[in-house]
């Protein structure tokens, strides 16, 4: 098998449907849970977006759309995913996220992963600002950029085609991390930058990405902590990140916490 039709069946591997957890090689040709919805949308691989939330599944059948709160549905506004590379970085920059930058935490996290990237997914990737910086390396065997707004992702598709990023080098995914579609120990590492003070539940957000990693699989997560005050996001204390992290299914020894200020920084290993 050439090098390319492996990754793609490695990829196929990997993604699966988030209602049943059957891939495309294990799912029934007429599936009586999703009507085949799963089935067209990875017909679209290698090049088109897929949308493979629950909500988009499940209104397929029966209309029934779960809600999202607020500090979900805000990314969706087009101002905001529009705004958010524009006007953000240079205030990160200053030492909000990291002093020096995305390109610091973009180099801490590759120091971590390692070499022999296998399948990577930028988890809640916004527009992109991880998965594009990974897709230029060309080290990945596969990379997955999943966020729940499709403004966002509309971002990541255009940066992409000013970058000169082929579609095929990022496989973008419309996805919920409540119901994460991804086979069990599949995926090899995963960023989640300043993601999890935005989840509906991020514990069950990083029990998701636990599950979804293979065993040895790497997570590199990010968020902004307490006294931030818990208005529309929930932030979280630095003792309270690494007990989440537990609580997730990672083994204590395996999950490390940062803290720059306001900013903290779990990498864990599976
Ligand atoms: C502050 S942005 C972070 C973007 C990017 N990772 C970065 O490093 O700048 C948070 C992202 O989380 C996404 N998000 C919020 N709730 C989500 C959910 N339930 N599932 C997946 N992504 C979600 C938002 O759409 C948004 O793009």
């Amino acid at each position: 098998m050439d090098e390319n039709k492996k990754a793609m069946s490695s990829l196929e591997e990997a993604i699966a449907c988030p209602v049943c957890y059957k891939t495309l090689t294990t799912a029934p040709q007429d599936c009586n849970q999703c009507h085949n919805y799963f089935r067209n949308e990875l017909a679209k691989l290698p090049s088109a977006s897929l949308d493979l939330t629950p909500e988009r599944i499940k209104g397929e059948i029966d209309d029934a759309v779960d809600s999202q709160p607020l500090r979900t549905e805000l990314f969706r506004l087009p101002i905001i995913s529009f705004l958010y590379e524009r006007i953000l970085p240079p205030i990160w920059a200053m030492g909000l996220r990291n002093v020096g930058g995305i390109d610091i935490e973009f180099q801490e996290c590759r120091e971590f992963f390692g070499q022999n990237l296998g399948i990577v997914a930028d988890i809640s990737c916004g527009t992109g600002i991880f998965s594009r910086r990974l897709a230029l390396l060309q080290q990945c065997e596969q990379i997955i950029a999943l966020d729940y707004s499709e403004a966002m992702l509309g971002q990541v598709q255009q940066q992409m085609q000013l970058e000169g990023i082929s579609p095929s080098q990022i496989t973008i995914i419309r996805g919920d991390v409540a119901a994460l579609p991804f086979t069990p120990n599949s995926l090899d590492a995963v960023y989640s930058g300043a993601a999890m003070h935005c989840w509906p539940d991020a514990t069950q957000g990083l029990r998701n990405i636990y599950q979804a990693l293979r065993s040895g699989g790497k997570l590199f997560a990010t968020t902004f902590l307490q006294p931030l005050p818990s208005i529309v996001f929930r932030f979280f204390t630095p003792d309270e990140l690494p007990q989440m992290a537990i609580a997730a299914g990672f083994h204590p020894d395996c999950v490390q916490l940062e803290t720059r200020g306001v900013y903290g920084i779990i990498k864990c290993v599976k």
